[in-house]
């Protein structure tokens, strides 16, 4: 689904990360770990195509990434919902069309039951008309995860999900993106919450990537 062959990247200033080899097969579930600045949301852009390789090959659905146009590009992007590490909402909107934006934006139909449906499965139905910054932590990152979804993605790469938020809060986030796991989406989650790892690997067959002195290495079971 998504594959790096033997890929760098260098912001210019030396290289960040090297020699990173990996597949994500489809329905795997993946954690991707490592210390602040090691690379996590630079290796996710790598997966959606945000940012190009310096070295190596970055495959998704098949392809070469870097020999897409501008509507493959657009088209790849549909089939992956990102959860930003920042969750940015636009202010003025309703928390509804806040999360129907990517169906708006790619001139699909938009009907309210499907946005209904999707915030009463991440509990924030009665939040419908409410403005993102009367919105807590919690729940913005709940909508953030319902806008990455709306478009039925196959795969979903999301950036500290759990960022911000309590305990039980993070294990609700974390119960949701394992429903989509068992409905068969591919899912990456960077994070540096190794409880929620744990918790995790107690649920599904995860594995663990970590970033560690600018390569990627499978953790094993030291977790
Ligand atoms: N656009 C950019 N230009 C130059 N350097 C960048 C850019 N974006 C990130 N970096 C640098 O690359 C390194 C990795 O950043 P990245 O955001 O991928 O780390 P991270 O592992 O996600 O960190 P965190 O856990 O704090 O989110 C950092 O040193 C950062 O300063
Ligand atoms: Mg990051």
């Amino acid at each position: 689904m998504i594959e790096f062959q033997n890929v760098a990247y260098n912001y210019g200033g030396g290289e960040l990360l090297s020699e990173m080899t990996l597949t994500l097969a489809p329905g795997s579930f993946h954690f991707l770990t490592g210390p602040s600045g090691a690379g996590k949301t630079t290796f996710l852009k790598l997966c959606y195509g945000e940012l190009l390789a310096t070295a190596g090959r970055v495959n998704v659905f098949e392809a070469d990434v870097k020999t897409l146009s501008r509507d493959e590009v657009a088209r790849m992007r549909r089939r992956i919902g990102v959860v930003h590490q920042d969750c940015q909402f636009l202010d003025h909107l309703p928390l509804a069309e806040n999360v129907a934006l990517p169906l708006t934006v790619s001139g699909r139909a938009v009907t309210d039951t499907d946005v209904e449906d999707l915030l009463n499965w991440v509990g924030l139905k009665s939040l419908a008309g409410h403005r993102p910054p009367e919105l807590s932590g919690g729940e913005r990152q709940r909508a953030a995860l319902a806008r990455a979804i709306i478009m039925g993605p196959d795969v979903i790469l999301a950036d500290e999900p759990t960022g911000n938020v309590d305990w039980d809060m993070s294990q609700r986030l974390l119960q949701l993106l394992i429903e989509l796991n068992r409905m068969g989406k591919t899912i990456l989650i960077a994070t540096h919450d190794l409880n929620l790892i744990r918790n995790a690997k107690a649920q599904v067959a995860a594995r663990v990537l970590r970033i560690r002195n600018r390569r990627l290495h499978l953790a094993g079971s030291d977790l």
